[in-house]
């Protein structure tokens, strides 16, 4: 008989030492690569913070990337730029990586990392300004962050972009 307490209990933790990056593989070898060969560095150089989720304090399930960044108000829709700060250089968060295992797909993990990326950089620009959320799609998964309300720059291929307004109004609490 299975209860509560057989489950995984997944937890974030920054990546460290004891995850083993080794036996991560997500299908997309870039995004592989990086984490076993880079991530680390990138950590070290503060060039980007990787965090893991793990069900085990080792084996990762998955991972996101967070650095700061900034977006040309012009390569952002009018209809969005007119809600953001006038500024030609608007500060944001690039949410430069994220996967999910193939080991544990189709779990609703690539929407838990989301949220946390999302919730983590709302919480940070209360400390160091960012008008938004920007992530490069790789391969298909660009209908992946539309389906969370992401919406594409028409003059970056690839790239999509969550104002933090309406990143806010995801974690307000309910009535
Ligand atoms: C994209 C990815 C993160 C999704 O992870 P996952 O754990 O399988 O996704 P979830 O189970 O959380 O799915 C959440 C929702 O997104 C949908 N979804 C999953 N992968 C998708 C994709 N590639 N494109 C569009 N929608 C996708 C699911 O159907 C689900 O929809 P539902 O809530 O209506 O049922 C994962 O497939 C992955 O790591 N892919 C390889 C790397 C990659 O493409 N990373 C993202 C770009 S850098």
């Amino acid at each position: 008989m299975s209860d509560e307490s057989d489950k995984p209990k997944f937890a974030f933790e920054p990546l460290g030492q004891k995850h083993d990056r080794a036996a991560f593989s997500c299908g997309v070898e870039p995004l592989d690569t990086y984490l076993q060969k880079q991530a680390s560095q990138d950590a070290k150089k503060r060039a980007a913070v990787p965090f893991v989720l793990t069900p085990d304090g080792k084996t990762i399930a998955g991972y996101y990337t967070l650095s700061q960044y900034a977006i040309e108000l012009r390569d952002v829709p009018q209809e969005v730029a007119k809600k953001l700060p006038k500024y030609p250089l608007v500060p944001a968060t690039l949410l430069g990586r994220l996967a999910v295992s193939f080991n544990f797909r189709g779990k609703g993990l690539g929407g838990t990392l989301l949220m946390d990326a999302l919730h983590r950089s709302l919480q940070l620009s209360e400390q160091v300004a960012s008008s938004g959320v920007l992530v490069d799609a790789k391969d298909d998964a660009r209908s992946f962050y539309k389906k969370y309300g992401f919406i594409e720059l028409p003059k970056i291929d690839k790239r999509l972009f969550l104002p933090m307004a309406t990143i806010e109004k995801l974690f307000l609490p309910a009535d």
